[in-house]
């Protein structure tokens, strides 16, 4: 099902909880719906889902107008945090469960269950109980018995947050493969920025009711449209206060628009970071000088934090690269630094790196 929101606006009281949001996601495409706490994805999810009546604005289904569709009547899935499994009732019967409201022959029901257990892995738990079941099996119970409808949206509010790290991983992927298998319009609502960014087709990223930006997670990643953004997706050093690094400008010397910049954010990602020992004579002429503080190893790499003078930084040392200590003095290239102003990200390439290398002979 296509998806069209227009003008959402949502008053809880005197409190302005969404702000004139639009959005629309193309049928089929699994949407990651990300920002901080309290940002307004639940309730931008309970207007699509009909628990909740958006104060203003309104929502199409694939063109149909549906704002004030019953909820019954909008063909949605639902999975939540919380296992919202009944408890009283075995893995069957709760997959069951919108198929026998539906009214569905027996025979179909034994049918779709079984197809959507095994589906599931869950072969063999048909007459458990939701308590006999792990914190993963119960999710994925969660899924199947969204799924067992035949939904037409599937909205998903944070459906692995109660699980633990690895099995998270594990099911994200199978969620990805879900999808794609089920073809189901979804929005995936979740605070990990790692686990949108591996699955979704498109990120939509809301702060203080409002749509920060909306792209595919590589747009949103490498054309951040706020420093606000670039700092929730990925990880990133952010200077308030920048004091002109080697091969970059002073800001006073960027124009825009016939402007001086002034109140700017910059920001460097850690991947830009090239970190080689003191003595690399190249890097020397285009790079800072710096000292390791800290060392951590994070299993695929090192982070490695360094002290510049001027700055501290972060930045990934790969694990078959050399291992620095604190205290070692290294060298630090940069190879560009993203400037944002109120309206605009301006990347900047290192200009000592474009400079001829001095030729010894
Ligand atoms: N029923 C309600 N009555 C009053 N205020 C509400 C209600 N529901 C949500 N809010 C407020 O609206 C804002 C958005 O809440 P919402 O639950 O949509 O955020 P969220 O992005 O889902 O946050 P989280 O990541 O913590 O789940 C918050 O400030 C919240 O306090
Ligand atoms: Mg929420």
């Amino acid at each position: 099902m296509h998806i069209e929101v227009k003008n959402l606006n949502k008053h809880f009281g005197s409190f302005h909880a969404i702000k004139d949001v639009n959005f629309s996601i193309t049928k089929g495409h699994l949407v990651g719906l990300i920002g901080p706490s309290g940002g307004g994805k639940t309730s931008i999810l309970r207007m699509l889902s009909g628990l909740e009546s958006p104060t203003t604005g309104d929502i199409y289904f694939d063109g149909k107008l549906a704002t004030h569709l019953p909820v019954q009547d909008r063909g949605i899935g639902f999975v939540f945090q919380s296992y919202a499994l009944f408890k009283h009732m075995t893995v069957f019967d709760n997959v069951a469960y919108g198929l026998k409201v539906l009214k569905k022959p027996k025979d179909f029901i034994h049918d779709r269950v079984t197809y959507l257990l095994n589906l599931m892995g869950l072969a063999g738990n048909e007459r458990k109980y939701p308590h006999q079941l792990s914190g993963g099996q119960r999710q994925r119970v969660a899924f199947a018995r969204a799924l067992a409808p035949e939904p037409q949206l599937l909205l998903l509010d944070e459906p692995f947050a109660a699980i633990d790290a690895k099995i998270r991983k594990e099911l994200r992927l199978w969620l990805r493969n879900l999808i794609d298998e089920f073809k189901v319009t979804t929005l995936f609502v979740t605070h990990d920025q790692d686990e949108a960014i591996e699955v979704a087709d498109e990120i939509i990223l809301v702060q203080g009711g409002k749509i920060e930006q909306q792209g595919s997670p590589w747009e949103i990643y490498t054309q951040p449209a706020s420093s606000f953004v670039a700092s929730f997706i990925g990880e990133s050093n952010v200077i308030s206060q920048y004091t002109p690094l080697i091969g970059f400008p002073y800001l006073d010397e960027i124009q825009q628009d016939g402007k001086w910049l002034q109140d700017v954010n910059v920001l460097i990602r850690p991947e830009s970071i090239e970190v080689r020992p003191h003595d690399v004579s190249h890097l020397a002429t285009a790079g800072e000088k710096g000292k390791v503080t800290h060392v951590h190893f994070r299993g695929d790499s090192w982070y490695l934090e360094i002290d510049t003078g001027a700055l501290k930084l972060f930045a990934y040392q790969s694990v078959k690269e050399k291992i620095y200590q604190p205290g070692d003095e290294v060298n630090i290239l940069i190879n560009h630094i993203s400037v944002f102003t109120k309206t605009e990200n301006i990347v900047i390439e290192n200009q000592a790196k474009q400079d001829p290398l001095p030729v010894f002979i």
